[in-house]
């Protein structure tokens, strides 16, 4: 009898998780006809936002980067990459067309998390000083000429609305910064003023979005480079765009014709988003309510969270991990994305290693075989909803552009790539590869053979350092 009881009690918990799992199923799924109208969506915002029509999503903002790099840089120069967990700094020796980068040397430097959310003076301080740090070991391999002063290109991933290429307002912090105080600030003057409290004798020539950044990186290696994806701690992209076709430029038309546009496609929101009511309540306890939406279900900082909000809902009502959910299963943000790749990418027969990461993250540590199984899956949904979405979101930027189909008047379609960068498109292979099967569907055979989509690996940091040579206040003179 007992025996009968448990196994109805048993049954009945199959039963509740199914259902829960059925759900999630639904309510993250992205058929091909959806991702399309998603795509189409945000071509119309991206007109909107060209347009300068304030309600506009995709803000579409003006890089004044009017021409990419083109081989011929050449001298020392810095960069300096705000905007994830890292900061970077970086510097390089450029040797123009026949030597390209003689040399380079960076160094990563995790932010505290106190100071993303302090003040902008702690913070921009703790840069200048980890830069001027990084500065006094410049060795002999690097030459600045006599008599010049150090450049900096700042990569610094928020949106900002820039007043020319070195200079910008910060609109909105997004992925987990909030520092009260800085929005509508000049970043460079708050930047340039802590380097000065450093007593380091340097400019910034150059401020740029780590989109931009990409796309100036990714361009110097393949002339052929005509959009840059972000999907990292947040999400976003860069491309080409031809300097009449957006009617909000008001100054005079570049001599390129192009201008490149950040699109800040993060803060994308439609109703054809398949928003969970996962996604609800973690964004209704984000920093930032409302906003980011559809990084919110793409990028690396909320993953793996959308995730442990499954778990926990399984967890409550059909006892995933026993009769008590387990309390470090409430915590949010304990479950981070590269944890959930580790768990996706368990392919041993018993998932040990999903096991093991189970033991330490959720602090059960005899989890059924089956439980183990459904976790994977749970991680195996999120993930493809969020490569697909990124997809569609690339997919929109290629239409934008015409890059999309191969041209009705019979010509070839020209090689078109887009560089991509940050740790979860690097690291999380489930992800970029599901991405770049998703692109290849949109686009179908024909596009996508002259499609490439390319890792550019901290391209953002040498596309800044990059961007601050070729608008260095010594140009003309060299
Ligand atoms: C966020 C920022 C954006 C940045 C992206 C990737 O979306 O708003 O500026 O490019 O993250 O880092």
């Amino acid at each position: 009898r007992d025996a009968e009881l448990l196994g109805s009690a048993v049954a009945e918990r199959k039963r509740r998780a199914a259902a829960v799992i059925e759900d999630v199923e639904r309510s993250l799924a992205t058929p091909t006809a959806l991702l399309r109208s998603i795509a189409d969506a945000m071509v119309t915002e991206m007109e909107r936002g060209l347009r300068g029509d304030i309600h506009a999503q995709l803000k579409m903002l003006i890089s004044y980067v009017d021409n990419l790099p083109t081989g011929d840089e050449h001298g020392l120069f810095y960069a300096l990459d705000l905007g994830g967990t890292n900061f970077r700094v970086l510097r390089v020796q450029l040797g123009g067309r026949e030597k390209r980068v003689v040399k380079q040397q960076y160094e990563e430097v995790s932010i505290p998390p106190h100071l993303m959310v302090g003040t902008s003076m702690e913070l921009f301080d703790f840069i200048a000083a980890a830069l001027a740090k990084f500065v006094d070991t410049e060795g002999e391999d690097f030459h600045l000429p006599e008599g010049r002063q150090r450049e900096l290109g700042f990569t610094f991933s928020f949106p900002v609305n820039q007043t020319s290429i070195s200079s910008g307002t910060l609109i909105k912090w997004t992925k987990g910064f909030s520092i009260n105080g800085a929005v509508g600030e000049d970043v460079v003057g708050e930047l340039s003023r802590a380097m000065e409290r450093q007593g380091l004798d340097m400019k910034v020539t150059a401020l740029v979005n780590d989109t931009v950044g990409t796309l100036a990186g990714g361009r110097y290696m393949d002339n052929d480079v005509v959009a840059a994806v972000i999907l990292g701690t947040g999400t976003n992209a860069a491309y080409v765009e031809h300097a009449n076709a957006i009617p909000k430029w008001t100054g005079l038309l570049p001599k390129s014709g192009n201008m490149v546009i950040n699109t800040e496609w993060g803060s994308f929101k439609s109703n054809k988003l398949p928003l969970s009511e996962y996604d609800k309540a973690m964004d209704f306890e984000s920093l930032n309510p409302g906003e980011q939406i559809y990084e919110k279900m793409i990028s690396g900082m909320y993953l793996g969270e959308i995730v442990r909000r499954i778990l926990l809902k399984l967890a409550h009502d059909a006892s995933l991990f026993g009769d008590v959910v387990p309390s470090k299963l409430e915590q949010p943000f304990v479950l981070r994305t590269p944890d959930m790749s580790a768990m996706h990418h368990d392919s041993s027969h018993d998932l040990k290693i999903l096991g093991a990461k189970l033991k330490d993250i959720v602090g059960v540590a005899d989890t059924s075989l089956e439980v183990r199984y459904i976790t994977r899956h749970i991680c195996d949904l999120v993930a493809e909803r969020g490569a697909r979405l990124a997809a569609a979101g690339i997919y929109s930027i290629l239409k934008k552009i015409g890059r999309d189909k191969v041209p009705s008047n019979g010509s070839k379609m020209p090689r078109t790539v887009i560089a991509l960068d940050g740790g979860l498109y690097e690291h999380y292979k489930k992800f970029s590869s599901c991405v770049e099967t998703t692109l290849t569907d949109l686009l179908g055979d024909e596009a996508s053979s002259s499609v490439v989509a390319k890792l550019a690996n901290d391209g953002s940091g040498i596309g800044a350092a990059l961007l601050a040579a070729s608008h260095s206040q010594y140009a003309e003179v060299d």
